[in-house]
């Protein structure tokens, strides 16, 4: 364990290194930052590729005749066979550009949703899921009248796979779920639920959100096959506002414009409009073209580094980290699941979490508190809320270490 430790040190302050902003101060302390689950760091090659993208050759894609317009193109669908590559998809015209996840739930529950389901249809959601996996399907069920159920999860966290199968019926059209929650970290078996709903009904469509997994460790798709997957780019030490939406192509082209407007049409007059095949059709307007670029630059860099060598050292410092928070009187630790990624969740006995969080924010300590936006999953195990601590591949032994310290501070100031 210590040499696995001492390994993943180096490993530590190699990344670290190309993370300007590890190198922070905030409020007055050194950054300790324990929040990537929320939105990750950027390193340089990222950041780099943003300037650039905007600096050296800037212009509009697929509109131009111009150089810059031609370049720009072919560096933007560069990216989607990256990302294909990423998640082992199967052909860059399964890879849907969007704001984030959430864009990505929503436009399949808009544009399939309303398109496949109707009345009465059921969608099986779990306790794990993250608001994002949840409203999209509200709404719906507000505008056409499906039926939401809900797989329950075990007290360790776990999804209860026995309580999932008895809520699929011939009615069942669609299950979504989280690839890994982000309130608590366990992971959902997908593969195992995907070999669930072929059993029972091949018809019936799997939507995964890989907000979290794709961050944490290697992801093939094609082991559990989803119809659809989302993940995003800003947990993924890329930029803001862009994300990914994968829908197997024969599914995608069944389904009609999320939005309408410029760059998704083949003919526009003012009595009709014919639209592209997939992906275009699903990307209106101008897209996020900078962040685009950038987020290739984000996959090329962890590409470059490993994603199982990423996974290898999160487990050895969520370990480390599990077994120091027991040092802490009054700890409860929800997601307990022996299968979970570089997330801890906790309450301290007595003290609220937003205590928590201000007195490790004076030491200059980052982790989120509250719902994670996930109300439901909170209210399963009773509580408002936790104290999330999560990690990104720049965090070290030291951070934690300045956590633990952090949490006997609490202690000391509030008994
Ligand atoms: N979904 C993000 C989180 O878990 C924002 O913090």
């Amino acid at each position: 364990m210590v040499g696995l430790a001492r390994q993943a040190m180096n490993l530590d302050n190699l990344w670290r290194a190309d993370f300007p902003a590890m190198t922070s101060t905030m409020n007055g302390e050194p950054l300790v930052y324990l929040d990537s689950a929320s939105s990750a760091q950027k390193p340089w090659p990222v950041i780099d590729a943003l300037i650039n993208a905007f600096k050296d050759d800037y212009a509009n894609i697929h509109r131009g005749l111009y150089q810059f317009s031609q370049v720009k193109t072919q560096k933007f669908e560069a990216v989607r066979g990256k990302v294909a590559g990423f998640i082992n998809a199967p052909d860059p015209n399964t890879i849907v550009f969007v704001r984030n996840s959430t864009e990505g739930i929503n436009l399949v529950a808009q544009s399939w949703g309303r398109s496949h389901l109707k009345e009465g249809d059921e969608i099986i959601l779990t306790e794990l899921e993250h608001h994002a996996n949840i409203v999209p399907w509200q709404m719906l069920r507000d505008q056409i009248g499906v039926i939401l159920k809900i797989a329950p999860i075990q007290d360790d966290g776990a999804l209860d796979l026995e309580a999932f199968k008895t809520l699929i019926s011939p009615a069942t059209k669609l299950v979504a779920v989280t690839h890994v929650s982000n309130a608590i970290g366990v992971v959902n078996p997908v593969k195992e639920i995907k070999e669930i709903i072929v059993s029972f009904n091949p018809k019936i469509k799997l939507l995964v959100d890989g907000s979290q997994s794709t961050v944490h460790g290697p992801v093939d798709i094609m082991e559990f096959d989803p119809d659809f997957f989302v993940f995003t780019g800003h947990k993924l030490y890329g930029p803001n506002g862009i994300g990914v939406l994968y829908g197997k192509y024969e599914v995608l082209d069944t389904m009609p414009p999320y939005q309408g407007g410029g760059d998704m049409i083949e003919k526009v007059t003012f009595e009709k409009t014919t639209y592209k095949h997939p992906p275009a059709r699903f990307e209106a307007g101008t897209p996020a073209i900078s962040e685009v670029i950038a987020l290739g630059a984000a996959i090329d860099y962890l590409s470059e580094i490993g994603m199982s060598k990423i996974a290898a050292k999160e487990q050895v410092l969520l370990k480390y980290a599990t077994d120091r928070l027991s040092e802490i009187p009054g700890i409860r630790i929800y997601g307990t699941a022996p299968n979970k990624i570089g997330i801890i969740s906790f309450t301290m006995e007595g003290i609220h979490t937003s205590d928590i969080a201000m007195v490790l924010d004076r030491m200059g300590i980052a982790v989120r508190t509250g719902h994670h936006c996930c109300m439901p999953l909170m209210q399963r195990f009773g509580i408002e809320g936790t104290v999330r601590l999560s990690l990104g591949l720049y965090n070290m032994h030291v951070d934690i270490d300045k956590f633990i310290e952090g949490l006997k501070k609490v202690r000391e100031l509030m008994g």
